[in-house]
């Protein structure tokens, strides 16, 4: 039952996502639904984090245009949505900052209260974390150096491939019976083909193009190697705050927030 009425609320979200595309004119229209709801008893998580006046978010920030540092500053498209739904909540964003693997333990864990990471969901990881609403569609790709005999998933095999530790890149590659190699920082990961030390690196479409430079002599193989939706995730008691937060992501796509926060990095979601 739980599972028709998640894939009810996915399917009404993307429904809602096609009309805010499609059409510039519900832009702005309604208010906040969710601040119209602020009356409602507050119970839960929700109550603790408002009653806390902050939203503690673990982050890897080596992940652009989602989450990346400049100048030592955590910006990108989640930071933005996130100071959105704090600013929603009336509270205080705290960013926490580690290692992607880090991330969803400490959730667990209950060490914070949301992982903002361009977090995938997996049926694997809904097992042991609760996600909100996904609110982009991304990919993961394959990056080789120009020129490579590898011209597509088929081609990898035999081959060693880096990742980043704790990903989907990861577990898809493992699952590929691929040679992989994981590095705790994505950067690293990259660096590793362009130092020869593997022949690809697998990692989500809109991070490798923007971490592929002028001079990389790199490029991004056509053809997506899995489909990637992004979720923010919470502890499985979290039910209060992930439905408040479920709610913000709605209004954002119905009113083009979301889209806007995309262009603002250059990007048509
Ligand atoms: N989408 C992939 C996953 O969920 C990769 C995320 C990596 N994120 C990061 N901030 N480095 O496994």
């Amino acid at each position: 039952m739980k599972k028709i009425i998640a894939l009810l609320l996915v399917a009404v979200f993307c429904f809602a996502c096609l009309a805010a595309c499609g059409t510039e004119e519900d832009t702005g229209t309604s208010e906040s639904q969710a601040a119209d709801n602020s009356e409602a008893e507050v119970t839960g998580k929700l109550a603790e984090v408002k009653k806390a006046g902050k939203l503690v978010i673990a982050t890897s920030p080596d992940f652009p245009p989602f989450e990346n540092l400049e100048g030592g500053e955590v910006v990108g498209i989640e930071i933005d949505i996130m100071n959105i739904i704090c600013e929603k909540l009336g509270v205080e964003l705290v960013i926490e900052q580690m290692n992607f693997d880090a991330v969803l333990p400490g959730i667990q864990a209950k060490k914070f209260d949301v992982g903002v990471s361009g977090i995938t969901i997996t049926p694997d990881r809904e097992k042991t974390t609760l996600f909100s609403l996904p609110y982009y569609n991304a990919a993961q790709v394959i990056v080789v150096k120009e020129g490579s005999e590898i011209k597509g998933k088929d081609d990898l095999e035999g081959k060693t491939v880096s990742v980043q530790t704790g990903t989907t890149a990861e577990t898809g590659c493992k699952e590929m019976g691929l040679t992989c190699q994981a590095f705790e920082a994505n950067a690293d990961a990259k660096a590793a083909l362009t130092t020869d030390k593997v022949d690809a690196w697998v990692v989500d479409n809109l991070t490798a193009i923007e971490m592929l430079e002028e001079g990389d002599g790199l490029v991004i193989l056509e053809g997506e190697v899995t489909t990637e939706p992004y979720a923010f995730a919470f502890a499985k008691d979290s039910e209060t705050l992930v439905t408040e937060i479920n709610k913000i992501i709605v209004e954002l796509s119905k009113n083009g927030e979301i889209k806007k926060i995309f262009n603002k990095y250059g990007i048509e979601p």
